[in-house]
C-alpha cells in the first residue's frame, strides 16, 4: 500500500548503517512504488558536502550494498534525484535553517537519528527550538538505546523534553524481521497454538542467536558492551517478549507492547548459577576475541547462554533457555518450542516418543517447522520415528519474491504512523532493569569467561547448564 508523500531527514547519512542498511531500504520500497517521487530524503551530516557529492555517495551505497540488478538503473536515477543534503552541526546552530528551508510544508516528517546516542538529546533539541519538527514529526533512534538503565532514563528524558512518545520510534531491527512477525500471526492467527501455548504443554523454550563473524573490527566499541548489552538486553529480550506475552486484544501499537512490557516485568531476578559467560579463543589464523578487543584482559563476554523463568501464571515452571554468541558454528536465529511428552506411552518402552517441538527460524531461510513423531514406513511394524512438517517460507510462498530487509519495513512503519515493531520507552527501561543486576555481579566478580573454540557451540559450561536439568541445546545449524 503506497504511502503519502513524506520528507525523510536522515542524521549520519554518511556513516556505516545509513549506506549499508537505510538508503537501500528506501530504494527497495521507492522502486516497488511504496511512494513516488514527491517524497524527499535529505541527508544530514557534519561532512560539507553538495547535494551532487551526496548522490555519488548513494549511488555508490546502492551498488556496493543494494543488490540491484543492472536494468535497475533508471529506477536508481529516479530515486537519486529525490535526494538533497544539508551540512548541520548536531551541537551548534550551523546549518539548521538550510535543513530547514529543505523541508515542505503539509507532509510527514521523519527525522532517522543514525548518531551517536551522545547527540540524541542535541539534535532532538535543535529540531524543536528551531521549529523544523512540529506535533506530528517522527524521530527514530537506534541502539544501543542506554549501556544500564540510568543511562537510558537519560536518553528517554532527553528525547521526551521534547518529543512525546508517539513521536519516537526506537529500532530494534529484529522486530522487523519477516519471521518475528509471523510468531505473532502463528501464535494469534491459528487455534492450533495457543491453547498449548503454556506451561502445561510446554517443557520448556529455547532462543538462539547464534553468529559465525567475530568481533574483528569493532571490537573497541563490541568491548564495552559484551554479548549481554549487544544482544540479550535488546534483541533475545523481543524474541522472548513476543514468544511468551499473553494475547494482546488488538494489534494496535500499545496493545502489543503492553504484554510485552508485563513480560519483563516478569522476569525472575537471574542467580548466577543459571548464566554462562564465554569469549572465543585464538585458533590457527584466526585471533582471539581478547586481540579482537585489544585488551589481553578482557572480561567482556562474546557469548552469553542463560536460564531465564517467567515468573507468571502462564510461564511458571517453563524456563526460557538463551544462549548468543560470536564465532559460533552458524549463523542460525531460532526460537525451538519443546512441547512436553504424551503423559502414557502405548506403543512401549523400544519406542521412544520425544515431544513434539516448533521451531520459528528468523534466519537464515526463515521458516517454521514442526517435529512429529510417526510410524516408520515400511514393513518393521510398529516403530515410531521422528518426521518434519516443514515450511520454509521462500519455497511455500515463491510469490513473496526477494526477502525484505527487517529496516524496509520499519522505516515505512515510520512514515505510516505505526509504532507497534518499536519498542516503547518503558519497555527498554525495564529489560535494563533486569540486565544491571547481572552485569554488576559479573563487574563485580573476579570470575573470566570461559574461552571457547571458534566455529563450535560455545563454552562447555553452557551444555551443563542444560545437562543438570536433564536436557539438550538444540544442534546449532540442526
Ligand atoms: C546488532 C549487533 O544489533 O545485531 C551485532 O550489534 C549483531 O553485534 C547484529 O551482529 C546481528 O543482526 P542480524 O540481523 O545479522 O542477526
Amino acid at each position: 500500500i503506497p504511502v503519502d508523500s513524506f520528507d525523510f531527514v536522515l542524521f549520519g547519512a554518511t556513516g556505516d548503517l545509513a549506506r549499508r542498511k537505510i538508503l537501500p531500504s528506501l530504494f527497495h520500497r521507492f522502486q516497488i512504488g511504496q511512494f513516488d517521487d514527491s517524497s524527499r530524503i535529505i541527508g544530514a551530516s557534519r561532512s560539507k558536502m553538495d547535494q551532487g557529492e551526496f548522490q555519488t555517495l548513494v549511488s555508490d551505497a546502492l551498488t556496493e550494498f543494494g543488490g540491484i540488478p543492472a536494468d535497475a538503473q533508471p529506477d536508481v536515477d529516479r530515486f537519486l534525484a529525490l535526494l538533497d543534503y544539508a551540512s548541520v552541526d548536531a551541537k551548534g546552530d550551523g546549518g539548521w535553517s538550510d535543513l530547514g528551508a529543505k523541508l515542505r510544508d503539509g507532509v510527514v516528517r521523519a527525522f532517522y537519528l543514525s548518531v551517536a546516542p551522545s547527540l540524541f538529546g542535541a539534535i532532538a533539541g535543535q529540531l524543536k527550538s528551531t521549529g523544523i519538527a512540529d506535533d506530528d514529526s517522527r524521530i527514530v533512534v537506534e541502539k544501543p538505546f542506554g549501556h544500564d538503565l540510568a543511562s537510558a532514563q537519560a536518553l528517554n528524558a532527553a528525547l521526551r523534553e521534547h518529543f512525546e512518545e508517539n513521536q519516537i520510534y526506537r529500532i530494534d531491527h529484529y522486530l522487523g524481521k519477516e519471521t518475528v512477525q509471523n510468531l505473532m500471526a502463528l501464535r494469534f492467527a491459528n487455534s492450533l497454538f495457543e491453547p498449548q501455548w503454556n506451561s502445561h504443554h510446554i517443557d520448556h523454550v529455547q532462543i538462539t542467536v547464534s553468529e559465525s563473524i567475530s568481533v574483528a573490527g569493532r571490537g573497541e566499541y563490541y568491548d564495552k558492551s559484551g554479548a549481554m548489552r549487544d544482544m540479550v538486553q535488546n534483541h533475545l529480550m523481543q524474541l522472548l517478549c513476543l514468544t511468551a506475552m499473553e494475547p494482546p486484544s488488538t494489534f494496535e501499537p500499545n496493545a502489543v507492547r503492553n504484554e510485552k512490557l508485563k513480560v519483563i516485568e516478569s522476569l525472575e531476578a537471574t542467580p548466577m548459577d543459571n548464566i554462562v559467560r564465554g569469549q572465543y579463543r585464538a585458533k590457527a589464523g584466526d585471533d582471539s576475541y581478547r586481540d579482537h578487543a585489544g585488551d589481553p584482559a578482557s572480561r567482556t563476554e562474546s557469548f552469553v547462554a542463560m536460564k531465564v523463568e517467567v515468573a507468571n501464571w502462564r510461564w511458571a515452571g517453563t524456563p526460557f533457555y538463551l544462549r548468543t554468541g560470536k564465532c559460533l558454528r552458524e549463523r542460525v536465529s531460532e526460537i525451538a518450542v519443546y512441547f512436553r511428552k504424551p503423559p502414557h506411552n502405548i506403543f512401549g518402552e523400544d519406542n521412544a516418543i520425544d515431544g513434539n517441538m516448533l521451531v520459528i527460524r528468523l534466519q537464515p531461510d526463515e521458516g517454521i517447522t514442526l517435529k512429529t513423531t510417526i510410524k516408520d514406513p515400511g514393513p518393521g511394524g510398529m516403530r515410531l520415528t521422528s518426521a518434519d512438517l516443514d515450511m520454509t517460507f521462500a519455497d511455500s510462498l515463491p510469490e513473496a519474491g526477494r526477502p525484505q530487509d527487517a529496516y524496509e519495513r520499519l522505516i515505512m512503519d515510520v512514515i505510516r504512523g505505526n509504532q507497534t515493531l518499536f519498542m516503547r520507552g518503558d519497555e527498554v527501561e525495564a529489560a535494563w532493569t533486569w540486565a544491571d543486576p547481572i552485569i554488576g555481579a559479573w563487574d563485580n566478580s573476579t570470575r573470566v569467561p570461559q574461552p571457547y573454540d571458534q566455529g563450535g557451540s560455545g563454552p562447555e559450561d553452557a551444555l551443563l547448564l542444560l545437562h543438570r536439568d536433564g536436557r539438550r541445546w538444540r544442534p546449532i545449524g540442526a
